[in-house]
C-alpha cells in the first residue's frame, strides 16, 4: 500500500488533524487538496496545542514533505501566522514544504464579500467561516482568480485590476459599502511573492515522483463529506468537494492513485454553522456532549450543535467516498453517560423505516433510535481495543458492523498518543 486518504465523514471536525499527525510518521508525504483556511485542524502534541488551517496537519512530523495542492484556495496572512508558530517551536518546515502554482488566492475582497453575502441572506444564512471561501472559488470558476503562479507574473496588476473592479462594483453597488483599493493588496501580493517562491512547486509532478520512488503519500482532507458542494445539504455546504472525489482533479493525478480511504466519524455528531441535522440533540444531552466535548469550532469559536451518529447518514458517505475502514474519535466523551442514542433508520408517515437516506434528502422522516447502555468508565488510558470497557468494545463493533466496514483506529483523547490502532489497520 502506497497512499491513503484521510476523509471526515461528517460535518467536519471529526479529529482529522489530530489522526493525521498520529499517522503522518507512517507517510513521506502529507497533501492538502482543497478548502482553504475555513479548515481547523487541531494537533495536541506533549501537552502543546496546534491548530492548522493552511498548512497540513501531518508537518510538525519532522521526517515528512507536505504540500498545498491546487485544489486548494490560500490566504497568505494565514499561512504566514502559522509559520510563525512553527519558527517560534523551532520546527524546521521550509525545506518540506511545497505550494502548487495553481493553488487560488483569496483576497480580502474574497473575504469581505463572503460574509456581506451570508448576512444578506438573512434567515436563509449558511453561518460561513467568513474567511473567504465561496467567492474565491466563485472567482476560480469564473475564470479570474489570481494563483499562486501569477504572483510572479508581470501581469498580475492587470489581472488584479479586472477582478478588483469587478468586486468593488459589487461591494458598492449591491451591498451600499466601501470597496477596497487596489495599492495595498498589489504590495501585499508582492511580498507574499518573495516569502513563498522557495517553496513554489508542482504538486501533482510531486506525487507522482513520491510514489514512483515507493514511498507512501498522505491525502488529508478538510471539511466533512456532508458539507460537499455536490453530494452534501446543498446549499448548507462548503464550495469544495471534501471528499475523496475530488483527491484526482485537486492534486492532479489519476483517480487510481489512492490505495486505501479512511473515513473518520466522531462516536457522535456535530455540525456548525446552519443546515439540516436530523439527529441534532438540543436538550440536557446534547448540552452535555458539547460540554464534555468541548465542542467550539477551531476555526471561528463558534459552538457546534451535538446529537447523534446517524448510521444512514454514515453508509452513504462511505459508499459515496470508497471509505475502506473507519476511525472512531471522541470515544472518551460518552464515558460517562448512562445512555447513548443511535440514529438507525427513518420513521416514514406510513410507518415504514427507511434505512438508507442522502445529505440532501429535504424530508427525510423521524430519526429512529437505538438506545444503547454506556459503558460509563475511562476509556482515556486505552491503548488497545481490549483495555477498552466491555461496553465500549460492543459499541465500536456494533458501528462497524452496521456500515459494513471495519474498525481501523479509535481515538480516545486529543493527544496523539491517544490512539488505538486495530491490527488490520494496512499502514
Ligand atoms: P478536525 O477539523 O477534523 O481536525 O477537528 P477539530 O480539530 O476541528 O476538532 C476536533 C476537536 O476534538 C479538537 O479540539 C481535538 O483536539 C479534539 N479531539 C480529537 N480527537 C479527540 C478524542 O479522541 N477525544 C477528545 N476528547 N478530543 C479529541
Ligand atoms: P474542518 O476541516 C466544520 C462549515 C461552515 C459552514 C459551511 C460553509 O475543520 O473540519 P465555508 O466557510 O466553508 O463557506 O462555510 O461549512 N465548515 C466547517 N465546519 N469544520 C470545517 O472544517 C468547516 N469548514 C467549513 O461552518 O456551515
Ligand atoms: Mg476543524
Amino acid at each position: 500500500m502506497k497512499s491513503l486518504a484521510l476523509v471526515g465523514l461528517q460535518w467536519g471536525d471529526e479529529g482529522k488533524g489530530k489522526l493525521v499527525d498520529w499517522i503522518s510518521a507512517r507517510f513521506d508525504l502529507a497533501i492538502r487538496y482543497q478548502g482553504g483556511p475555513n479548515a481547523g485542524h487541531t494537533v495536541w502534541v506533549n501537552g502543546a496545542k496546534w491548530v492548522f488551517h493552511q498548512m497540513p496537519a501531518g508537518v510538525l512530523n519532522p521526517n515528512i514533505h507536505v504540500a498545498i495542492a491546487a485544489g486548494c484556495v490560500l490566504h497568505p496572512q494565514t499561512l504566514f501566522e502559522e509559520w510563525e508558530k512553527l519558527d517560534a517551536a523551532g520546527v524546521d518546515y521550509q525545506s518540506r514544504t511545497t505550494i502548487d502554482p495553481r493553488t487560488h488566492i483569496i483576497l480580502p475582497h474574497h473575504r469581505l464579500l463572503d460574509k456581506l453575502r451570508d448576512e444578506a441572506r438573512g434567515k436563509h444564512k449558511i453561518g460561513t467561516t467568513a474567511r473567504g471561501i465561496g467567492p474565491c472559488y466563485q472567482d476560480k470558476y469564473s475564470r479570474c482568480g489570481i494563483r499562486v503562479g501569477d504572483l510572479f507574473s508581470s501581469s498580475l496588476p492587470g489581472k488584479l485590476d479586472i477582478i478588483i473592479n469587478y468586486h468593488n462594483a459589487i461591494i458598492e453597488k449591491i451591498y451600499g459599502k466601501q470597496g477596497i483599493g487596489k495599492s495595498r493588496i498589489l504590495n501585499d501580493l508582492q511580498a507574499t511573492a518573495e516569502r513563498i517562491r522557495p517553496l513554489v512547486g508542482d504538486v501533482s509532478v510531486l506525487v507522482n515522483t513520491y510514489l514512483e520512488q515507493g514511498r507512501k503519500v498522505l491525502f488529508e482532507g478538510a471539511q466533512g463529506v456532508l458539507l460537499d458542494v455536490d453530494h452534501g445539504s446543498y446549499p448548507y455546504v462548503t464550495s469544495s468537494n471534501p471528499g475523496t472525489t475530488s483527491i484526482p482533479t485537486g492534486v492532479g493525478i489519476s483517480p487510481k492513485v489512492v490505495d486505501k480511504v479512511i473515513g473518520l466519524t466522531k462516536a457522535y455528531a456535530t455540525r456548525v454553522g446552519a443546515g439540516p441535522f436530523p439527529t441534532e440533540d438540543e436538550g440536557e444531552m446534547g448540552c452535555k456532549l458539547q460540554e464534555l466535548g468541548n465542542e467550539f469550532g477551531a476555526a471561528t469559536g463558534r459552538r457546534r450543535r451535538c446529537g447523534w451518529l446517524d448510521l444512514p447518514l454514515l453508509r452513504y458517505v462511505i459508499a459515496l467516498n470508497g471509505v475502506d475502514g473507519l476511525a472512531i474519535t471522541k470515544l472518551d466523551v460518552l464515558d460517562s453517560f448512562d445512555r447513548l442514542k443511535v440514529c438507525t433508520g427513518y420513521k416514514q408517515l406510513d410507518g415504514s423505516i427507511r434505512t438508507e437516506i442522502t445529505p440532501h434528502d429535504e424530508s427525510p422522516g423521524e430519526p429512529v433510535y437505538e438506545e444503547i447502555e454506556g459503558w460509563q468508565a475511562s476509556t482515556a488510558d486505552a491503548r488497545t481495543f481490549e483495555e477498552l470497557p466491555e461496553r465500549a468494545q460492543a459499541y465500536l463493533e456494533w458501528i462497524s458492523k452496521q456500515v459494513g466496514i471495519p474498525l481501523w483506529a479509535v481515538s480516545v483523547g486529543q493527544e496523539r498518543t491517544a490512539t488505538i490502532t486495530m491490527p488490520d489497520f494496512p499502514f
